[in-house]
């Protein structure tokens, strides 16, 4: 009988890898508490309209992605792709939109039938906040900084973070009609999805990963001059502020963001460690998406990390300290280990030798290789000294007076090569020594 599996992109954490989410979304919720976030839990079933009003029926998320429920009755349902819509569908349901402000938290899967591959599931889970009710430029750092705090609690390091000022309302459609126009002069440079992008939904266009596409865009009228002088003015205070206290966004004028409700602020942490798949985190402010869903007019941002993406970089962080680690310990090993082969007399030679060494070189960690055992076997022996290498003294070695030397502790690895007795090695080790100690 066939096995029965988990459907493609659809993930079960087993144990360790829950346990690992528990343990982090517990140490999450400590840092948005402190930042006063509550925690609101949502349907995983909400209405198609819900979406194609919000995150945009030109996007991918709506045209190719959504899990739709059959419905013999009534209007047809999905599996939520994301946590912004339904948070503010439930805010306006419940009115706490008419309370001035609200931070309010989520975390759940969301689903979105997308090719798998590393990073990128079909049920996948995120942790998003939103800030309702908020305008101005306190607001967009104090969401940043919540970010890095998490960062922190998490223990993530290294994450990249882009920004982007997508404009207001008025300067968004004049961007989009100037990007609209410059891409339709140009059409015969573009393919088919371009020119489906450049008509539908231009400003997408931006977030091609097509090298020639990309490059061609360079030439394109950016954002940041359509910008009003207000909007400006409030984009260069948010990067102070947050340069202010140690954020140092890059700021990327094509970062769109694959989602229609944003305006103004957009962002994106993505890490070095993930491949294609490197977003991490990314939000932004959606100042009209209340009133598009019903309610009254009210400034809002927020932003969502990936958990599935916070753990892979976390295991890859964790490789790599190991891996230096590693590294520093060798620093501290012995510099060389002394192998005669065969011959006695290459072991007579190599007393001789290391004593001479030892003599010219009161600071060298040099070890003799004693004992019987083949090649493999001595080389294995001078690895658990964590040597950094060893040096060969053979019968071919002897009559050519060299020794051969292979590293074994090297990225990337030389292989072997030979040094001349006498003042070379000397030489050489002394380099060695300083290495060690400057390394
Ligand atoms: P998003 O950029 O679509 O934004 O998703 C946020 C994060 O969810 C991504 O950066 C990534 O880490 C993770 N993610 C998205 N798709 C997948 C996938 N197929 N597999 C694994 N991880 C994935 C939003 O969803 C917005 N609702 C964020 C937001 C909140 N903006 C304002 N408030």
């Amino acid at each position: 009988m066939k096995s029965l599996q988990s459907v493609r992109g659809m993930h079960d954490l087993l144990p360790e890898q829950a346990e690992s989410m528990q343990r982090l979304v517990q140490g999450a919720s400590d840092v948005l508490a402190g930042f006063g976030y509550r925690l609101i839990q949502l349907p995983l079933i909400e209405q198609f309209e819900l979406f194609a009003r919000s995150v945009g029926e030109h996007t991918d998320v709506i045209g190719k992605e959504m899990y739709t429920l059959a419905q013999s009755d009534g209007d047809p349902l999905v599996l939520r792709p994301e946590g912004t819509a339904g948070c503010v569908r439930a805010a306006i349901q419940h009115g706490l939109v008419r309370t001035p402000q609200q931070r309010l938290w989520y975390h759940g899967p969301m689903f979105r039938h997308e090719r798998p591959q590393k990073g990128r599931q079909r049920q996948f889970w995120q942790l998003g906040v939103e800030a309702l009710g908020m305008q101005g430029v306190a607001s967009e750092a104090e969401l940043l900084l919540l970010g890095a705090s998490l960062w922190r609690a998490m223990g993530l390091k290294g994450l990249r973070l882009e920004i982007n000022h997508l404009g207001g309302a008025e300067s968004r459609a004049h961007y989009r009609q100037a990007l609209q126009e410059w891409l339709l002069v140009r059409a015969d440079q573009w393919d088919g999805e371009i020119m489906e992008r450049a008509r539908s939904n231009p400003l997408r266009v931006l977030d091609s990963k097509d090298e020639a596409v990309r490059t061609a865009l360079g030439e394109a009228p950016q954002i940041s001059e359509f910008l009003s002088d207000a909007e400006r003015a409030g984009f260069a205070e948010l990067l102070e502020v947050l340069r202010e206290n140690d954020l140092d966004p890059q700021v990327n004028t094509h970062l769109v963001r694959g989602l229609d409700y944003y305006t103004g602020v957009v962002f994106e942490w993505s890490s070095d460690r993930l491949g294609a798949q490197s977003a991490v985190c990314a939000g932004g402010r959606y100042d009209e998406l209340v009133e598009q869903l019903g309610g009254q007019p009210t400034p809002c941002l927020g932003f969502a990390l990936g958990w599935e993406r916070v753990m892979l970089h976390l295991d890859a962080q964790a490789e790599a300290e190991t891996e230096a680690a590693a590294g520093d310990s060798r620093d501290s090993a012995v510099d060389a280990v002394l192998i005669p082969l065969g011959e006695a007399s290459a072991s007579r030679r190599a007393i001789l030798m290391a004593n001479q060494l030892r003599t010219e070189l009161p600071g060298l960690h040099l070890v003799m290789d004693i004992g019987g055992g083949n090649l493999a076997k001595k080389l294995r022996r001078a690895d658990r000294l964590r040597a950094r290498q060893v040096l060969l003294l053979g019968e071919d070695e002897m009559e050519r007076g060299v020794v051969s030397v292979k590293l074994l502790y090297d990225a990337p690895p030389q292989g072997q090569f030979e040094v001349a007795q006498g003042s070379a090695l000397l030489e050489y080790l002394r380099t060695s020594i300083h290495e060690r100690g400057s390394g």
